[in-house]
């Protein structure tokens, strides 16, 4: 079982529509994959679902209740939560940090992919301390390229103190216009000090997403041969050969 951790403490660079069109990637190869929503905005829970079952509610293993994915597609299942996960943010005693470490190691999947929240505290703490790799999508905006630094040493921090065998399997640009000179520019400076991290697919900037996103289906689905399609496969591959 491989435990993919989507990270970003900056909000909105697309963490969210990334595991959402992964996860029917791997499912659709044929691997048993798992989603975990562990953000309390419950973004990724709503591609899926209006209303998530208490009992397939992340809240619920914080709450020490048991704890089920539901199944969205063949091979596709689901742990999702809402804002109720949002009474656990600031409960940081010790022990809360390993409960969805415990619960991923009690699955039986061939992947598992967790969406974090725009922040760095709980719950994407213990999504590194459950994975074994981190995808890192950004976009290139100064603040994205500003916060990689924080967020590479929070993954070092973490490796450290817990002995953790996690590593980074890339940082992926996203809701890219590659006209821009300015994407070049970062791409270069991020390749440059980051040579093993950056990921040859990138992501590119479509109204499409949102339309996919709010149909609750994958953008392949409804446009095929579109170039966010293209791309989101493209990434499924490359990810594929580096896990
Ligand atoms: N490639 C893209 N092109 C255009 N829009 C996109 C693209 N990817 C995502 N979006 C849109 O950008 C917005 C933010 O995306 P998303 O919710 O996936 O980001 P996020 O990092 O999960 O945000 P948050 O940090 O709030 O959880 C959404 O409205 C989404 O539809
Ligand atoms: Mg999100």
């Amino acid at each position: 079982m491989i435990t993919i951790a989507i990270s970003n403490q900056k909000g909105g660079v697309g963490k969210t529509t990334l595991v959402y069109h992964l996860g029917f990637l791997f499912a659709r190869d044929g691997k048993k994959t798992l989603l975990i929503d562990s953000d309390p905005q419950g973004n990724l829970t709503s591609c899926f679902v209006e209303d998530v079952p208490e009992e397939s509610n992340l809240t619920s293993l914080y709450d020490k209740k048991s704890l089920k994915p539901i199944q969205v597609e063949k091979n596709l299942n689901l742990v999702g939560t809402d804002i109720t996960l949002s009474r656990f943010e600031a409960d940081t005693k010790l022990e809360n940090f390993f409960l969805l470490k415990n619960f991923i190691s009690g699955m039986d999947h061939d992947i598992v992919l967790i969406d974090t929240p725009p922040s760095l505290g709980l719950f994407t703490s213990s999504a590194l301390l459950s994975a074994n790799k981190i995808l890192v999508p950004m976009d290139i905006s100064r603040f994205s390229v500003l916060g990689l630094g924080d967020l590479l040493n929070s993954i070092q921090k973490i490796i450290k103190t817990t002995n953790s065998p996690v590593g980074i399997l890339g940082i992926v640009f996203t809701g890219i216009d590659d006209r821009l000179n300015l994407f070049k520019e970062v791409k270069e400076k991020i390749t440059r000090e980051h040579p093993e991290y950056v990921l040859e697919t990138y992501i590119p900037d479509s109204v499409r997403v949102k339309e996919s996103i709010s149909k609750k289906k994958p953008i392949f689905d409804l446009m095929e041969d579109h170039k966010i399609s293209v791309a989101y496969k493209n990434l499924y591959k490359e990810i594929l050969g580096r896990l």
